[in-house]
């Protein structure tokens, strides 16, 4: 069946829920490659130069992450994928619900957690109609804002804070605009446009959201809902947020 294509919206929201379901088939069919990004193989490598300035950059933003409470605390990750950070957080949380709603990213998640797996409750739902009905002590979401839509980052926001026990932290990394970050044959979308046209190692092409939001934007709108944020960003590929629940 030829894949939707969809106009690349500058102030038109984006209202399509096909496009909400569209990003789930991607990451559904690129599960078994989806790593390949992360470590920077494949139509991602960029050269050795670009290769040991990312992973250099990952261990500042992993760095960041290591000085939050996470000892014992009951996490809620968001848009675990594949678990590459999941793995991480549960060497040292107590507990952590993650809400994915690729089945396919998540069986990668559950063989890559190996003995923390017992720690992880998976929760096969879609974030933008996901109403948590706990409050956690941190909510973690790594290279998922950049996958909300202009149009709903205010209810994306809300239903976080809505799941932080006051005090609770937020912790967030996503991409800066810088080509490399993605494979090869990738064009970012335009400063103003949201949307970009992915594409598998098969040739299959999907069209997502990927937006790069400044830094005073978020802050803005984080606060705008109880939390205190604080964005920083590696010299090249990250941007990080991190925040609290006042
Ligand atoms: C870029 S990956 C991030 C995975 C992981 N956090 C990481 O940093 O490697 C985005 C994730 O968002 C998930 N996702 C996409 N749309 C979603 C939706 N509407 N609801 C829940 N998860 C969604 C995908 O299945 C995928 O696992």
């Amino acid at each position: 069946m030829p894949l939707r294509r969809y106009a690349l919206a500058v102030d038109r929201p984006v209202q399509d829920a096909d496009l909400v379901l569209e990003q789930v088939r991607y990451y559904d069919a690129r599960a078994s490659e989806y790593d390949d990004w992360f470590f920077r193989n494949g139509r991602y490598d960029r050269g050795e130069q670009a290769t040991n300035t990312w992973f250099a950059e990952l261990r500042e933003v992993q760095a960041v992450l290591e000085q939050l409470p996470l000892d014992q605390a009951n996490l809620l990750e968001l848009a675990p994928g594949t678990g590459l950070w999941t793995t991480h957080l549960a060497s040292r949380a107590q507990k952590i619900t993650a809400v994915d709603a690729s089945l396919a990213m998540v069986e990668v998640a559950k063989q890559r957690l190996g003995k923390w797996r017992a720690k992880v409750e998976f929760v096969h739902a879609d974030l933008f109609t996901f109403l948590p009905t706990a409050t956690y002590d941190g909510i973690v979401f790594c290279f998922w804002i950049s996958h909300v839509p202009r149009s709903r980052l205010d209810d994306f926001v809300e239903m976080i804070a809505g799941a932080l026990s006051p005090g609770g932290f937020v912790f967030f990394v996503d991409s800066r605009r810088d080509p490399r970050s993605t494979a090869q044959d990738h064009v970012l979308p335009d400063t103003g446009e949201e949307l970009m046209i992915r594409r598998l190692d098969d040739g299959r092409e999907f069209s997502i959201v990927k937006n790069f939001w400044a830094s005073d934007l978020l802050i803005e709108r984080f606060a705008a809902q109880g939390i205190s944020l604080t964005v920083t960003e590696t010299a090249t590929y990250f941007q990080v947020g991190v925040g609290t629940r006042r």
